[in-house]
């Protein structure tokens, strides 16, 4: 695996294979890298020649007061791991290749209808940075196709959006959430996480699991089933940001008709932000 530190130097190196023809996948990531990334590689091998990943912590997507200095960089690490499923390029700039004139980099991409929502509303400012930086890479790349993960949902269904608004020729491939053994969805911000804080954060997982229980009982009183799993949540010790049963093409409140749902949660354990989400055929 090559690692690339600067634009030009990534669009020579891509530049030849494109000449030959080379089907070329793309797999953005902060870094921190665990197995959830790792199957996104692998996926990302199944579909194309050539893989290229990207490790960049944008400060862009981070609210004041979030984690963005203590976010988990793991570089070396993250190297081996890439190239063990064969990842081709790592990407890897510095904050100056990526935002070379620093907050006069005035250009966002919005996608204002689905960020206000759900994550949107308590990350104020949270997907625009996530779409921005997405946009970018998407043209220091230019790849034919790109891997998402399931497990950011509402961040999928923004880039598919993006994807199509601005006739980017990209094609956006969804993996699949990884999960521990006890299945929570594995995570970065995971490791933030104490010994007591761990076994708990299993009940996450535990509330999707409860709410798809009671859909697939023949149950349709959304507003009753989010408030069960709620309480259970509360009752592990967690802070809800939300828990909400929606539509899974726009993210809108499912109604009686819908039969293709998804079932998201966002939580607090102690200081940590934790998020899922299961999709229910009905
Ligand atoms: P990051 O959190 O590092 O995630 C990179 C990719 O890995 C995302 O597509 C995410 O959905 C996926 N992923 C994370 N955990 C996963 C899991 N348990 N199972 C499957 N996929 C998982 O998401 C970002 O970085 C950033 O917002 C980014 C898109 C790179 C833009 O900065």
């Amino acid at each position: 695996m090559k690692v690339i530190e600067s634009i030009a130097e990534l669009r020579s190196a891509l530049a030849i294979f494109r000449a030959q023809g080379k089907r070329i996948s793309f797999v953005p990531t902060m870094g921190n890298l665990h197995e959830g990334h790792l199957q996104l590689v692998r996926l990302a091998r199944e579909q194309s020649d050539i893989v290229v990943a990207s490790i960049f912590v944008n400060p862009l997507q981070f609210g004041l007061n979030e984690d963005w200095e203590q976010y988990p960089r793991t570089f070396e690490p993250d190297c081996e791991k890439l190239a063990s499923v064969d990842c081709d390029f790592l990407l890897y700039p510095r904050e100056a290749e990526v935002y070379p004139t620093g907050m006069a980099n005035q250009t966002r991409v919005s996608v204002p209808t689905m960020t206000d929502i759900l994550c949107g509303a308590s990350r104020p400012g949270h997907f625009e940075g996530v779409t921005t930086i997405v946009a970018k890479l998407f043209n220091m790349v230019q790849p034919d196709v790109a891997i998402f993960g399931i497990k950011d949902y509402q961040q999928l269904a923004v880039i598919r959006k993006m994807t199509t608004d601005l006739c980017l020729p990209i094609e956006i491939v969804a993996a699949p959430i990884a999960r521990d053994h006890d299945g929570l969805a594995l995570s970065s911000r995971n490791g933030y996480l104490d010994e007591f804080e761990r076994p708990i954060a299993a009940e996450v997982y535990q509330s999707l699991c409860l709410a798809k229980s009671l859909l697939d009982e023949g149950r349709r009183d959304f507003g009753a089933i989010e408030q069960a799993a709620e309480a259970h949540l509360v009752n592990h010790g967690m802070r809800i940001d939300y828990f909400s049963i929606r539509r899974n093409h726009d993210l809108e409140p499912a109604g009686l008709d819908d039969t293709n749902l998804v079932v998201l949660v966002a939580v607090y354990l102690g200081n940590t932000r934790l998020i899922d989400n299961i999709e229910i055929s009905l």
